[in-house]
């Protein structure tokens, strides 16, 4: 499996705060059988606390603990990042990382209960630079909920929608449980990911129960598609 959204590195955001935590979090992820993962730190953190750098030398120990410890996985550099009048530049300029340096860009809508015409003119800005948004976790966020035609709109407008497999496994209660399994049923699920921020608990590593349970509900063909394929080729960039 390929997980595209992950707080795994240390210090950086409300994701672990050892690096310790981070090994800890990678061998998990390829225990579940894993083998590339995308690192996404939040933007604001990010940029607020000039941490680019540490970004890039994590991800770099990280692959070499991985290699020491036979683990076949390997880890991406990406950002989660919140969508403002300020991304676009930011990404064309490379201060936001985009996936794996490629055209796919991880972005997470505002907590708002609805979108304003910024919201929309905004994801057109990255498009008309050649960027394609992947819109991060919208079964979570009041501005989307149940509201499938929003998401449907987005999609035909050229943006691609990541869900969390917390929420498919019921994590974040049975409203958000329910979208997905609705966005999922419509064909509205570009791919599912982690956003692992811990160890242990609630944002634990956890895309193999949500494999697992995918595959049971839908099949392998879609399973191979949301959590292998269509993740490839956003980090291929192709
Ligand atoms: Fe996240």
């Amino acid at each position: 499996m390929i997980d595209l959204h992950n707080h795994l590195l240390a210090g950086l955001d409300d994701g672990p705060g050892t690096f310790d935590e981070s090994k800890m979090i990678l061998d998990k992820s390829s225990k579940q059988g894993i083998t590339k993962l995308l690192a996404t730190p939040h933007k604001k953190d990010v940029l607020e606390l000039d941490l680019s750098e540490m970004i890039l030398s994590q991800v770099q120990l990280l692959n070499q603990y991985a290699i020491q410890s036979e683990l076949n996985i390997q880890v991406f550099i990406g950002m989660e990042n919140h969508l403002d009048k300020y991304l676009c530049e930011q990404a064309t300029n490379g201060l936001a990382f985009t996936i794996n340096y490629g055209p796919y860009i991880l972005v997470e809508p505002p907590y708002v209960d609805s979108f304003d015409a910024d919201f929309y003119s905004q994801l057109n800005e990255l498009q008309s630079n050649g960027l394609l948004p992947l819109i991060a976790h919208p079964e979570r966020m009041k501005g989307f909920e149940n509201n499938p035609n929003l998401i449907e709109n987005l999609k035909n407008s050229g943006n691609f929608t990541q869900i969390t497999s917390g929420s498919i496994l019921g994590k974040f209660g049975s409203t958000v449980e329910n979208f997905s399994k609705n966005l999922l049923d419509l064909g509205l699920v570009d791919v599912i990911s982690s956003d692992t921020h811990m160890i242990k608990g609630k944002r634990e590593q956890d895309l193999l129960d949500a494999y697992t349970l995918i595959l049971k509900e839908y099949g392998e063909d879609f399973a191979e598609n949301v959590f292998r394929k269509t993740p490839e080729m956003f980090l291929l960039g192709t």
